[in-house]
């Protein structure tokens, strides 16, 4: 158990190979605060983001994350985002015929299915409806207003010849649609121009505002993003453990002095060279 809004405590997560990705990760994060993490390519941060969202290939061998006092890790994925777990991924498949509403409906009545099922002791009522059309037109519709997303967006095909900004609009109105209590996002910036990155933040903090108790976790490279998501706490994730957090002056430090002063030589303990 655990009485923190969200804890992942001493998590170890295999690849199928038997290659251990994640050794031992702890993090903390209270309701209402924007978490950052940060690290080089292949420390473990998409694995990360994956095996919170259950991934079968990342394998669980130690640890826990707990959130709103259950383990998350134990559970399927729609019963994590029933209860109000978010998460948004690097590299968004294209689905062509289906249209971003089409996509969000469904996503919106499978978190509605997985809720009657949840009342009803696991089994679906047979008499379940998903959310009537105009009641999801008009959700659609505030959420498209909230990120200043124009109506004709809606009707295009997801991500079939969308631009890495178009991509991230589809996310982040997913998420608004949703209203997530955490948000993991999990962002590259390589491939991301300076429209894409604007997307993701203004979005990310529109919804804050709204939802000030909404926890967000974002997942990123670069300094850059936490110049528009305003993060309290940055940690960096470096071969599969996080080994320093801070505020957000660690970002800038990071920026200017890459990670190497962090790395754990091989076979001793961490030592700082300043
Ligand atoms: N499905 C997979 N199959 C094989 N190797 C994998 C798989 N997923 C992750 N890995 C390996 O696990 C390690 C961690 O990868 P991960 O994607 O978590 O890193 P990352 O920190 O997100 O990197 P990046 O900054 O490049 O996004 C890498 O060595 C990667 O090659
Ligand atoms: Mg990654």
């Amino acid at each position: 158990m655990s009485d923190k809004w969200f804890e992942i405590r001493d998590l170890h997560v295999q690849l199928e190979s038997g290659k251990e990705i994640l050794k031992g990760l702890n993090l903390t994060i209270n309701a209402g605060e924007i978490h950052a993490i940060m690290g080089p390519n292949g420390s473990g941060k998409s694995t990360l983001a994956y095996t919170l969202m259950g991934h079968p290939n990342y394998k669980v061998t130690q640890g826990e994350a707990f959130f709103k006092g259950q383990n998350v890790l134990e559970m399927e994925a729609d019963t994590r985002s029933r209860l109000g777990l978010f998460l948004a991924f690097q590299y968004p498949v294209a689905i062509p015929g289906v249209t971003v509403a089409n996509f969000l409906r469904t996503a919106l009545n499978s978190r509605i299915k997985a809720e009657a099922a949840a009342a009803n002791g696991g089994m679906l009522p047979s008499n379940t409806k998903g959310m009537p059309i105009p009641v999801f037109r008009k959700t659609l519709r505030e959420a498209m207003a909230v990120l200043k997303v124009d109506d004709s967006f809606a009707g295009r095909y997801l991500n079939d010849g969308f631009s890495g900004g178009e991509k991230k609009r589809a996310e982040i109105l997913q998420m608004a649609m949703l209203k997530p209590d955490l948000a993991v996002l999990d962002e590259t910036d390589s491939g991301l121009d300076i429209d894409a990155l604007r997307v993701v933040s203004e979005g990310v903090m529109t919804l804050h505002e709204k939802n000030p108790n909404m926890g967000v976790l974002v997942i990123t490279h670069y300094q850059r993003l936490l110049n528009y998501i305003k993060p309290q706490f940055v940690h960096v994730l470096i071969d599969g453990r996080i080994v320093e957090s801070g505020g957000p002056e660690l970002a800038l430090e990071l920026e200017n002095r890459g990670y190497d002063w962090l790395r754990e030589p091989e076979g001793g303990i961490l030592v700082r060279v300043w």
